[in-house]
């Protein structure tokens, strides 16, 4: 595919999606998603990849679904338009690999929906955040009312849905929507720092700490420890030999590659 929205670079085992349409504040449209589907496919088949970056370019990360798009849309027409993008949002969310939001700005609607289907936020210190939809007459369609939910708990993702209010970086901080503040000039190159710590890990226990927990959070707590406790069995042969016998001849481990 022709990339025309999405540029994508891979610096050694960091990818790098930055999404480039910032007249519209990288409004997300069809195109779009069609080009995030591709994209989020080649990554995940391409196993010298160890963590994806995503982020936007301009003063916005993604300011929402685009409305221009939107507004002549039936409702069946706008249910399937849902649905792409959260299909979309999920395949993010269910890459094998960690994915960072790299939030250089508002992050609204869908941006903040995006946002979330990310593993974790490290944001510059200009972003703003909000779910902005009802101020259309319209709700989150991309999972919002989901993650949010799940992430910041009932009360602050209400205030937030209900209010309309933008937040900024700090107050995105205290709810746990975000990990981290840096200085917008600061924040590509601290963003690839966490990314090479991440990749200096262990690739299979990286692998299966995201799977774990993810898929956790949708069991039975019981039954997410069995999980827990069978990938920690696996994890001994995997890596587990090797990073603990490094730790007791005080030397680097030696991950195996290619899996
Ligand atoms: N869709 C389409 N175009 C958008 C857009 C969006 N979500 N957000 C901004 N734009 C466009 C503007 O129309 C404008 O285009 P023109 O230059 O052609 O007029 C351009 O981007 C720049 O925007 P502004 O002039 O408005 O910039 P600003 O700095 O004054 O304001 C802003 C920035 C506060 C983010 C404002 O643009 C805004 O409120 N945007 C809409 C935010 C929003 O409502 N998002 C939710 C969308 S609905 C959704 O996301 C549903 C879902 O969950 C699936």
């Amino acid at each position: 595919m022709n990339y025309e929205i999405l540029q994508i670079e891979i610096k050694e085992e960091i990818a790098i999606i930055t999404i480039n349409r910032p007249k519209a504040l990288n409004a997300l449209n069809t195109r779009f998603f069609n080009e995030m589907d591709e994209a989020i496919e080649s990554i995940s088949k391409n196993k010298n990849i160890r963590v994806l970056i995503i982020t936007g370019e301009g003063k916005a990360f993604v300011a929402g679904a685009d409305i221009a798009e939107m507004v002549n849309m039936t409702p069946e027409q706008g249910t399937a338009f849902s649905k792409k993008g959260q299909n979309t949002f999920n395949s993010i969310e269910n890459l094998r690999i960690p994915v960072i939001g790299a939030i250089n700005g508002f992050a609204l609607g869908g941006g903040l929906e995006l946002a979330m289907a990310c593993d974790f936020r490290i944001a510059s210190s200009k972003a703003k955040f909000g779910q902005p939809e009802v101020n259309l007459g319209m709700i989150p369609g991309y999972a919002g009312t989901q993650r949010l939910t799940r992430l910041v708990g009932p009360a602050d993702a209400l205030y937030l849905l209900t209010t309309a209010e933008l937040i900024k970086a700090d107050d995105a901080l205290r709810i746990g929507l975000i990990q981290k503040i840096v200085e917008p000039e600061e924040l590509i190159e601290e963003v690839i720092k966490i990314a090479q710590i991440i990749a200096s890990k262990g690739p299979k226990a990286i692998e299966k700490v995201k799977y774990v927990t993810r898929k956790g959070l949708n069991m039975d707590f019981e039954k997410a420890c069995d999980l827990e406790a069978d990938y920690f069995g696996t994890q001994f042969k995997d890596e587990g030999e090797e990073g603990m016998r490094a730790f007791l001849e005080k030397r680097k481990p030696e991950w195996k590659e290619n899996y």
